[in-house]
């Protein structure tokens, strides 16, 4: 990596908290790159890239995928041109290892993490909302067939183009997920809250209020360029 880098979010939360409902919102409204990690590994799966053959494996299995393909990729998207002037991240870190590098690109780059916000959602709400999405082949954006309906069945609202459901959001998967990925969670938790940055926020009043809330909590650490 090159050069500075603007301001830095990592938004945290277990599965399904909402990170990617959030983070397109944010992302525009703050003028961020949206970096998802998850994003970045479909795409590849879609491709079928030697990394998304990779990912796939462990993706399927609700495990994460191991740190080295994760943190190079990563890297990698971190050194494109719409990232140098801020980022808001959605599914990395995901462990202490993972936050560790993060921390250390971002000092090479004059940078650091200026606010981690963490959506907080009960385990039981979790199940339900990830069973219940589907998101679009064009762009992921979610939806969920009570709590967030598309106009038109099954066509995306934003890009039209047609919404499926995620392979890792059959209930067999999701428990895997929630099982194999919480106890990392509550570590990156408890690394942000050494470092000072994490900012908790309740993620089960609505979007339109979690989206007022994450506001409050980053603004002030990072200021409005809108
Ligand atoms: P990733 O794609 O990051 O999945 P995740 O963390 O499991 O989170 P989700 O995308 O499932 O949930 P979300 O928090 O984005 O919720 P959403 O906004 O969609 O990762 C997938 C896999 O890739 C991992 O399991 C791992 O294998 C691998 N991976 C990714 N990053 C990695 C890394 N750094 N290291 C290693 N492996 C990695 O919302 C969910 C639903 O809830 C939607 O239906 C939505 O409409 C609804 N909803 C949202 N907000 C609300 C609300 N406030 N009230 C009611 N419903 C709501
Ligand atoms: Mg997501």
């Amino acid at each position: 990596m090159t050069a500075s880098i603007g301001r830095v979010v990592v938004l945290l939360g277990a599965p399904g908290a909402g990170k990617g409902t959030q983070a397109q919102i944010l992302s525009e409204r703050l003028g961020l790159a949206h970096v998802a990690t998850g994003d970045l590994f479909r795409a590849a799966v879609r491709d079928e890239t030697p990394l998304g053959v990779t990912a796939k494996g462990y993706m399927d299995r609700g495990e994460l995928v191991p740190d080295a393909v994760t943190i190079e990729m990563l890297l990698e998207r971190l050194a494109q041109p719409d990232a140098q002037a801020g980022i808001l991240l959605d599914g990395f870190p995901r462990n202490t290892a993972q936050a560790e590098v993060l921390r250390k690109a971002l000092a090479e780059k004059g940078g650091r993490v200026d606010v981690a916000p963490y959506i907080e959602v009960p385990e039981a709400d979790l199940v339900a909302r990830l069973g219940g999405r589907w998101i679009c082949r064009a762009a992921g954006h979610p939806y969920h067939l009570v709590g967030k309906p598309p106009i038109k069945e099954g066509i995306c609202d934003v890009d039209g183009s047609e919404l499926y459901q995620r392979s890792d959001d059959q209930p067999e998967t999701v428990q895997a997920r929630l099982r194999q990925q919480l106890g990392a969670l509550d570590q990156v938790l408890g690394y942000y809250r050494d470092h000072g940055v994490l900012k908790t926020v309740d993620g089960t009043t609505g979007i339109v209020n979690v989206t007022a809330d994450l506001l409050k909590a980053i603004v002030p650490a990072i200021g409005d360029r809108s």
